[in-house]
């Protein structure tokens, strides 16, 4: 079937979605390649194959992934084989950016449909938590189609209010409560972040956070900035991310700066590229700034059995293969203050109070001791 890609009410190419497959058989035309997703290589230099797989990945991209847990089930109740199909049926409308796309004989406008000022269906969400709704009565408008990550998660209109309600993984389901002390760290260390409080559904934990992006904002990601332009030899990731955000007029150090400090003293190991990135405004294209730390409860030896909460084996991600390696990237360690995390231990044993006194008691010693390393740098 024919669609436009649409970014707000910019018309950015006429394209074909194969309904059985889901993926992006032809772009017809491009209209506006300013406001193609960032990262998509365009058409002057390169054949219509190439810029259609680079859209192709950027659209399955914005699909539920396989690896969310839970997924088998919710494509069971749904009916579908994969979550792939599941993007046209919301339109591809997410509430992290603003792309969506318009049947082609259609005359929508973004206004009338996009999720930060209507209304969303809750059925997907729903599912996604367990529910088993017959398909003929699903209705399918909802963010939760376009989701990214691993873990159990909706959204939900609470007061007017867009929020991200997401869960924890087994054994320890710890990550809800790992976001809460994440950002009361990042709070006290002056680090700009989204705040996670937590919840309890059916007894069980969740963290919930109101959506960072506007009708004035968009996120988008590391990964698909660093997709502008390849790698030169001499550069790291490190300074290939710095030096692409440079050209594009931000100075992405200092942020980053605070992200690495954050993820040293939780011993976060899933800082991938997708997990941080960039604000610009979906109207002007220009660029605002980094996004607020999210994503920081895959830390605080969230899986790990008691005998391994210590310093070592902790994987670390996105720039360097250890954390302390990655620490000597900070370019002003004088920034942020450490010290004012010096009562973070008995406010780690208060938000962790769910788990074991014992469990509780060696994270945040764990994390006092390499508050203390970092500050010995
Ligand atoms: N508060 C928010 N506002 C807007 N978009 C958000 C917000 N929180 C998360 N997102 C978007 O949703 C995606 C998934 O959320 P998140 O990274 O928190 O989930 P996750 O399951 O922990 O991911 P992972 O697989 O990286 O562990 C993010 O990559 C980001 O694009
Ligand atoms: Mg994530």
């Amino acid at each position: 079937m024919k669609y436009i890609l649409m970014h707000k009410n910019i018309e950015t190419a006429l394209i074909d979605i194969d309904d059985v497959l889901g993926g992006i058989t032809v772009i017809e035309d491009i209209y506006s390649e300013k406001h193609l997703p960032v990262g998509v290589i365009t058409s002057k230099e390169n054949s219509e194959k190439a810029v259609r797989s680079s859209l192709n990945r950027w659209w399955r991209g914005r699909c539920i992934p396989a690896s969310r847990a839970g997924i088998n089930e919710a494509l069971e109740t749904i009916g579908a084989d994969d979550t792939s199909l599941l993007l046209t049926r919301c339109l591809g409308l997410s509430l992290s950016d603003h792309y969506w796309i318009r049947p082609a004989d259609s005359d929508l406008k973004w206004e009338n449909i996009n999720f930060f000022e209507n209304d969303f269906s809750d059925d997907m969400g729903d599912v996604l938590f367990g529910k088993k709704i017959s398909p003929s009565d699903i209705e399918f408008l909802s963010p939760d189609n376009t989701s990214d990550g691993d873990l159990k998660k909706r959204w939900k209109i609470i007061d007017g209010k867009r929020c991200l309600i997401k869960g924890g993984s087994y054994p320890y389901r710890q990550q809800p409560y790992n976001e809460v002390i994440a950002s009361l760290i990042a709070e006290k260390l002056g680090i700009a972040h989204v705040h996670y409080d937590m919840i309890t559904i059916a007894d069980e934990p969740f963290s919930i956070c109101e959506d960072f992006v506007t009708t004035h904002t968009e996120l988008v990601s590391a990964y698909r900035i660093m997709q502008i332009r390849e790698r030169k030899n001499h550069e790291s990731e490190y300074m290939h991310y710095v030096n692409i955000c440079r050209e594009l007029g931000v100075d992405v150090v200092p942020a980053l700066d605070g992200m690495i400090t954050l993820d040293y003293i939780i011993a976060n190991e899933d800082r991938h590229f997708g997990n941080f990135g960039l604000l610009r405004d979906p109207d002007t294209l220009e660029w605002i700034g980094a996004a607020p730390v999210f994503d920081s409860g895959t830390s605080l030896w969230y899986n790990r059995s008691d005998d391994q909460i210590t310093t070592a084996n902790i994987i670390c991600k996105p720039f360097r293969k250890t954390h302390s390696e990655q620490a000597k990237l900070i370019s002003d360690i004088s920034k942020p203050d450490l010290s004012t995390l010096d009562s973070i231990e008995a406010d780690i044993s208060r938000i962790l109070s769910s788990q074991k006194p014992e469990r509780t008691a060696l994270i945040a010693k764990c994390v006092m001791n390499r508050t203390e390393t970092l500050k010995k740098r």
